[in-house]
């Protein structure tokens, strides 16, 4: 099964140019900001989260936290369970959640109201990409890298049981069975 090269869906090039464009946009919306905090959620938005942090031109720092979402790992549930909290404080600071994708909407959904229970500074979401056509609730993605049609993807962060996340681009497998 993961012998096989995923196709290019979205280049390495293409990432590469789009997260450059949303740190730049990142750096001047928060311009004022003492502190921007990026939360990047596991597993998946590790790479986004690499890059996209080391783009930016204004202080900030990183936290993580993990979900699981209840039932079989390629459909979402809609039930969604922090696993792991931020550590550091984060009242009265800006926060970025920084999400490898978003499907049904449901996990950035439960997120955003997660860390607002902190009570932060704002609350802001950024995400790679957006599958558009998914959603079955409303959420607002501040800064989105690429919206895609509603196929399984890989690389970039993003796996197939576990697999292909370290592919500098975002491709498609076709599951075998
Ligand atoms: P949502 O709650 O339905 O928006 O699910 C979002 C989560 O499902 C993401 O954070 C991913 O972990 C996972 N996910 C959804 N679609 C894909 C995909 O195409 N590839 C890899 N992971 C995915
Ligand atoms: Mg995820």
């Amino acid at each position: 099964m993961n012998k096989e090269t995923p196709e290019v869906l979205i280049s390495e090039e293409e990432i590469q140019a789009r997260v450059l464009a949303l740190a730049a946009e990142i750096s001047s919306d928060y311009r004022d900001a003492d502190e921007l905090v990026m939360v990047g959620v596991l597993k998946g938005s590790f790479i986004f989260l690499a890059d996209l942090s080391r783009r930016l031109s204004i202080p900030r720092t990183i936290e993580f936290i993990a979900v699981s979402s209840y039932g079989n790992g390629s459909i979402s549930s809609g039930a969604v369970r922090l696993v792991m909290d931020v550590r550091g404080n984060i009242e009265g600071k800006h926060v970025l959640i920084v999400e490898d994708i978003v499907d049904t909407g449901h996990t950035i959904k439960y997120l955003t109201g997660m860390m607002k229970s902190h009570r932060p500074a704002s609350v802001k979401t950024a995400a790679l990409v957006r599958k558009a056509e998914s959603a079955e609730v409303d959420v607002t993605i501040d800064y989105l890298g690429f919206d895609i049609g509603d196929e399984w993807v890989v690389g970039y962060g993003l796996d197939f049981a576990e697999q292909y996340r370290t592919l500098p681009y975002i491709g498609f497998v076709k599951p075998t069975d």
